[in-house]
């Protein structure tokens, strides 16, 4: 699922010729998806966008991450046995690029075209899956976590991810097994002992027989690669993996998760860092707001409150 090649069909149809419009021209058109990038998100669970934010974008957010890093917070959670960083959640509520790109219209517009309303942040997390350090991510839905922790209703939240590095097939690129957000949610293991990070993980019989039944070596795992600047978008359903970095390059990958307001979650079983409790909906900045420093606001600019270590089975109302 190229989108650039199809934007540039779709110029070219209207008569304009592609290469004067530019790059930026270009992006602004990719916002609303064709009935056809519909249908393969339906069928396949994913869709594709290389080169969707420029070299400069990422920059600016690229540039930020380092002292967020560096933080000894909760927040950041660190690979097993080593400092380097595996996950920092929440950085769209600390730091102003990094807020800039939650509210990106990039990224919001064709999701909330998805599911026809109104999206909250849920999760915001930059993976670091740093060179030599950065650990696997075993085989797993979200939704499994979303319903099974947080009461998510449905599963009408998409996971997008942002690459900040170029990804290739060295670095630990994502995986995923086409088709298999059309299973629901599948049984699932709580593994407490892999990685630092506690995953609701498919075990690999049942992975053995989804990869074969999506086509065995024929595609049965697809991996999206590029440069940065590419994000993916993902079903919540979709069954998806990574494995370790043994290269030399880091593979720093924005991934959040934008939920119908609807479908909010309905406990706090998780710590606020990790599944959100603001259900306010998400409005756009202007498409420019990486690279004109737009004004943000920063709730937890001044440190992390302590209500967001705080946790509760209690349902909350609809
Ligand atoms: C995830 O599944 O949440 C992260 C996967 C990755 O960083 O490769
Ligand atoms: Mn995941």
């Amino acid at each position: 699922m190229n989108i650039q090649s199809e934007t540039l069909s779709k110029l070219n149809s209207r008569g304009k010729n592609p290469r004067i419009l530019g790059f930026d021209e270009l992006r602004r058109d990719f916002m609303e998806l064709t009935q056809q990038q519909i249908e393969a998100f339906d069928k396949d669970g994913y869709l594709f966008f290389p080169e969707l934010f420029t070299p400069e974008e990422v920059k600016k957010l690229n540039e930020a991450v380092p002292q967020l890093y560096d933080r000894r917070e909760a927040y950041n959670v660190r690979e097993k046995g080593s400092q380097a960083v595996r996950t920092n959640f929440a950085a769209h509520l600390y730091s102003a690029p990094f807020a800039r790109l939650g509210r990106h219209p990039r990224m919001v517009k064709p999701v909330e075209q998805v599911f026809g309303e109104k999206l909250y942040m849920h999760q915001f997390k930059i993976n670091g899956k740093m060179a030599f350090e950065g650990d696997v991510w075993q085989w797993h839905q979200d939704y499994g976590t979303w319903i099974n922790d947080d009461m998510m209703p449905e599963p009408r939240a998409m996971n997008v991810a942002i690459f900040l590095d170029d990804v290739n097939q060295y670095n630990g690129p994502l995986m995923f097994i086409p088709g298999s957000h059309k299973r629901g949610v599948l049984k699932a293991g709580h593994d407490l002992t892999t990685t630092s990070y506690p995953l609701w993980t498919i075990d690999n019989q049942l992975i053995r027989q989804l990869v074969e039944r999506a086509g065995g070596r024929e595609r049965g795992i697809v991996s999206p690669q590029g440069p940065a600047g590419s994000m993916i978008l993902f079903h919540g359903c979709l069954v998806h993996s990574s494995t370790s970095n043994l290269s030399p390059w880091n593979r720093v990958s924005v991934y959040l998760s934008l939920c119908a307001v609807s479908n909010h979650i309905r406990r706090f079983k998780r710590p606020e860092y990790i599944a959100h409790r603001d259900f306010t909906p998400i409005e756009c900045l202007p498409d420019d707001c990486l690279l004109t420093d737009h004004p943000v606001d920063l709730l937890w600019g001044n440190g992390m409150p302590n209500s967001a270590l705080e946790t509760s089975l209690e349902k909350i109302p609809a």
